[in-house]
């Protein structure tokens, strides 16, 4: 197979945002407990949060993490998780049916961000909580003292105020899964008020009010036109939620789960800018795509417990990954870039333990999953500017997404280092692919890295598949791609069936 490609420093899309690289820890199975915070642990802190595991999330290049929820949060009462550890109630978290013991909340979190490098990005409860609650939180987080919620945060031990900057107005509001689900009417207006509220506390807020869950939701297009509707003046984004997984073997549909995120960023902006031009409003919603990943979801630990079990921090959601699934992180995460005019913000759902790139034993050693490597590597080297790609290449039929190209690409170029950075796709199932991009208008380019991950077992089922990739097997780490070359204004590189590659030029 043969793909080509035409890009140039003029034609920019916009800025790389150091938002795109976020994540989300939530309450959820072992993500914060035994996850992030493990007292026990060898390297744990006084806060009883794990180094090994911060280390891990420094080099994975998180910039934002999404917190307490997730469902979780449309149950939370904030206050549980403040003031004295020993005093603090257990509580029935109905997202997950498990126990909440509250031995970590938002100081806790606030102190590990601090550690992490990490910039918060928290939810409020508008499932079973309101505008008050929002209010409150906001009293306790970003006020600087004088009221009772501000001098409780003093007094729990945080004299600055911590200036919490974004905010989520619920989680998930469409989905009938949810604690407390709205109709988009009814969420419209509870989210415009709470926004209403929230910034007569603090002007200087960036909020996100939800949109769907899924593009497949039937409510999808006419919940963002009607949320928005109402909403549109107090809030800054709009939310995208998309989890992908290979199903009944379609690998060609699952490894074009991006052309599926490309259409569903261009339909919410179509719907927003729809919204825009009928309330004459001059500014523009973006996305905050705060959740996204591959996500097994049938698999039976992403089942909570049920009846009288309500264990505290059990296995769930703890998938394993191939490298066929991280080609497909790695090419989920080109979709944001790509869309970097309108997509403000994103989160890699979840961080620790839970559709995690990070896994941790209690106690034991911590590791990385194969989606850990295409996140570092794009959240290191994706500086600068994103670019147009125009693409010329193949195209397969898929039986969910269509028609779709074999070959993707995304460009980010840093004017200030020269650095030109390719980022690929080849979905052939057994082609290599030769890449071939017309790159005459930086002038003279010579490779400075190459590396690929591609996958050499998806003929096997897809539950050997996921054992034979676990853990720390060599076998699935990106390597050096010796044939990438810049000759005659051209960079070229031979791609492996199923990888993911980035090529970096200067
Ligand atoms: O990330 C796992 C769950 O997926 C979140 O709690 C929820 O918001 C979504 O449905």
């Amino acid at each position: 197979l043969r793909g080509t490609a035409i890009v140039d420093p003029a034609f920019v899309v916009g800025p790389v945002r150091r938002n795109t690289f976020g994540s989300f820890v939530e309450h959820l199975g072992r993500c914060v407990y035994t996850g992030i915070h493990d007292p026990h642990h060898p390297t744990a802190n006084a806060d009883g949060f794990r180094q090994d595991v911060i280390d891990l999330v420094r080099e994975l290049g998180v910039s934002t993490v999404r917190y307490p929820g997730g469902n979780f949060v449309s149950a939370y009462r904030w206050q549980d998780g403040i003031g004295a550890v020993e005093d603090r109630p257990h509580r029935l978290d109905l997202a997950w049916h498990s126990t909440e013991s509250n031995t970590v909340g938002l100081d806790e979190f606030m102190r590990w961000c601090e550690v992490a490098g990490v910039e918060p990005m928290m939810a409020v409860n508008l499932g079973t909580a309101g505008v008050l609650d929002a209010v409150d939180v906001l009293e306790y987080t970003n006020v600087p003292g004088g009221t009772a919620l501000s001098d409780q945060r003093r007094a729990n031990g945080a004299e600055a105020p911590y200036r919490i900057t974004m905010w989520c107005l619920g989680n998930e509001m469409d989905g009938p899964w949810q604690t407390g689900h709205k109709t988009a009417h009814e969420y419209g207006r509870l989210a415009a008020e709470a926004a209403r509220a929230m910034r007569q506390v603090d002007p200087h807020l960036t909020l996100v009010a939800c949109g769907s869950s899924g593009r497949d939701l039937p409510t999808f297009g006419s919940w963002e036109h009607t949320v928005l509707t109402e909403a549109y003046d107090q809030v800054d984004l709009i939310s995208a939620h998309a989890y992908y997984h290979e199903a009944d073997g379609d690998l060609p549909s699952f490894l074009a789960s991006a052309v599926d995120m490309d259409r569903f960023i261009e339909e919410v902006v179509a719907t927003a800018d729809a919204v825009r031009a009928a309330g004459k409003h001059d500014k523009r919603i973006s996305i905050s795509f705060d959740e996204w990943n591959v996500w097994y979801i049938d698999r039976a630990e992403s089942q909570p417990p049920s009846g009288d079990d309500w264990p505290i921090a059990p296995v769930l959601l703890e998938d394993r990954y191939s490298v066929a699934d991280a080609v497909v992180v790695g090419n989920l995460l080109m979709s944001l870039l790509r869309h970097t005019d309108r997509v403000h913000a994103a989160s890699l759902a979840q961080l620790v333990n839970v559709i995690a790139p990070i896994m941790t034993e209690p106690g034991g050693r911590v590791w990385r999953q194969t989606t850990f490597h295409p996140f570092a590597l794009t959240s290191r080297h994706a500086r600068g500017e994103v670019l147009q790609v125009v693409v010329r290449a193949p195209s397969t039929e898929t039986a969910k997404h269509g028609d779709a190209p074999v070959l993707d690409v995304v460009a980010t170029h840093d004017t200030e280092t020269g650095e030109l950075v390719l980022f690929a796709v080849n979905r052939a199932l057994d082609a290599e692919l030769t890449l071939d991009v017309d790159v005459r208008g930086f002038g003279d380019l010579r490779v400075i890295e190459a590396v690929s991950m591609a996958s050499t077992d998806h003929d096997l089922p897809g539950e050997e598949r996921w054992f034979a990739t676990a853990e720390d097997d060599t076998s699935v780490l990106p390597t050096a791609n010796g044939s990438a070359a810049v000759s005659g204004g051209r960079a070229s590189a031979v791609l492996p069936p199923v990888s993911w590659s980035m090529l970096r030029l200067a």
